[in-house]
């Protein structure tokens, strides 16, 4: 993928960088990030609306992963950014990210995390619910404020991907009902607010989706909603966001369209669609999370132990495991392998890839084809760029990796390794005589 090549040693490289001299620099697990394919990533998708000709915003979808470098790198690319909780926000803010692109997620928002959205005086609020509708009217009167507000409908389309990240199903906790009258309520109850600006209507119909089907679909109804409303209510919403969700290849099973392809056909169907509605064609905006990041990010781990069970399988386990990497674990996710410091030699041999933490269920890789491998060896994990880093935990208590950026030759270390320290430092003791350590 990407800029990944294996140098005259054997050794794997990421962005031109060496990631045996990386493992020996900053330890293991360690996460290497190739920006210059997030680059190339985020140009891409730009590129494709460009040449439709087409008004649009590419949201990164940060929630796979977010940091201050990776929002920096978001911004010199003219990316927009969907942020979903108090924490991203803050942290796109001190990233000095630009605010008018910020875009807010969220079916739970806190009146806290609303105010903060106020007084950011950020590009959008995508609301979810009418709870979240009252907050906000609230917030905006008690304010004096402006706020641009999009819609989010659940269009009731199942996109074929796993049960736990589908997300557009009837069935949802987000969004307002597309098909019961609940996004009509929400339509009515926003468009004529003095301080409300609904600029639109936005939907997220699955992660990890291989097709376009999906998209063609929830597209349409989502046009010939805002056409209706248009019709009745004399009310022109100018944004159709369609969210995120896809596809990137884990492994060989997987077979995604390129990014362009996704989004060329989505910006067909918006404009046949808008056509046929009589409609505006309306700007349209993506928040594509995985599809951006996801191959960028490689982990390294250290092997130690082995064990065999005679007849059944080998296992070699590794220095991290599911609080680096919990979506094998969560999602039955399938990754590919490569030994980092033996990139060249034969994979002869057939692992079972254990983690560290006290879980039977902790393996990162049920059949990865590696050469005999030894204690010491540097096992390189492929496309863990997406939902790795960001859905870490301290699980036993172990730190989070570090993260380090790799680009043309050179590196940099943008996420220091938790330490021992870190991991008490909330705490206090408890003593009967008082709280003491
Ligand atoms: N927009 C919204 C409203 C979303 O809920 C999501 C993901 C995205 C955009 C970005 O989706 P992407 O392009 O990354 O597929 N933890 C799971 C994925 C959860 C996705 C949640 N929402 C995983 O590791 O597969």
């Amino acid at each position: 993928y990407g800029t990944q090549s294996i140098n005259e040693k054997g050794h794997l490289t990421i962005g031109g960088v060496d990631t045996i001299d990386l493992a020996a620099q900053y330890g293991t697990p360690l996460f290497v990030y190739d920006i210059a394919l997030f680059r190339e990533r985020a140009q891409a998708f730009q590129k494709t609306f460009q040449n439709e000709q087409v008004g649009y915003q590419v949201a990164y979808a940060s929630k796979a992963f977010s940091g201050i470098a990776i929002y920096q790198v978001a911004a010199q690319e003219g990316l927009s950014l969907d942020v979903v909780s108090g924490g991203e926000l803050y942290t796109a803010i001190q990233s000095g990210f630009p605010k008018e692109k910020i875009h807010f997620h969220g079916n739970n928002k806190s009146q806290a995390e609303i105010d903060m959205a106020f007084d950011e005086e950020i590009g959008c609020i995508v609301v979810d619910n009418f709870y979240e509708i009252e907050l906000l009217k609230k917030t905006a009167e008690r304010r004096q404020q402006k706020m641009n507000i999009l819609l989010r409908v659940t269009p009731g389309i199942e996109a074929h991907t796993h049960d736990y990240i589908t997300t557009g199903q009837e069935d949802s906790k987000f969004g307002f009902d597309l098909n019961n009258g609940q996004a009509d309520r929400a339509f009515e109850e926003t468009y004529a607010h003095g301080h409300l600006e609904l600029i639109g209507l936005h939907c997220h119909i699955g992660s990890q989706i291989f097709e376009t089907a999906a998209f063609q679909k929830a597209s349409e109804k989502l046009l010939l909603k805002m056409a209706t409303w248009k019709q009745d209510h004399s009310y022109t919403c100018s944004v159709l966001n369609l969210g995120g969700g896809f596809g990137i290849r884990y492994t060989e099973e997987d077979a995604p369209l390129e990014p362009a392809v996704y989004v060329k056909d989505m910006i067909r169907t918006v404009k046949t669609a808008s056509e046929g509605a009589g409609f505006p064609v309306p700007e349209i905006w993506i928040e594509p999370g995985r599809s951006l990041i996801g191959d960028a990010g490689t982990t390294l781990y250290t092997i130690g132990s082995t064990k065999d069970v005679p007849d059944t399988r080998r296992y070699a386990a590794v220095d991290g495991g599911m609080s680096d990497n919990i979506r094998p674990a969560l999602y039955g996710a399938k990754y590919s392998s490569l030994l980092a410091n033996r990139a060249q030699e034969e994979a002869g041999q057939v692992y079972t890839i254990a983690g560290k933490c006290c879980e039977s269920g902790d393996k990162l890789i049920e059949e990865a084809q590696l050469p005999e491998v030894s204690a010491g060896d540097i096992l390189a994990v492929f496309c863990t760029g997406a939902y790795g880093y960001s859905m870490a935990s301290n699980y036993n208590r172990i730190t989070r990796p570090a993260v380090v950026f790799a680009e043309g030759g050179k590196h940099q270390l943008v996420i220091h390794r938790e330490s021992f320290e870190d991991l008490i430092k909330n705490e206090e003791g408890y003593m009967q005589e008082g709280a003491k350590r």
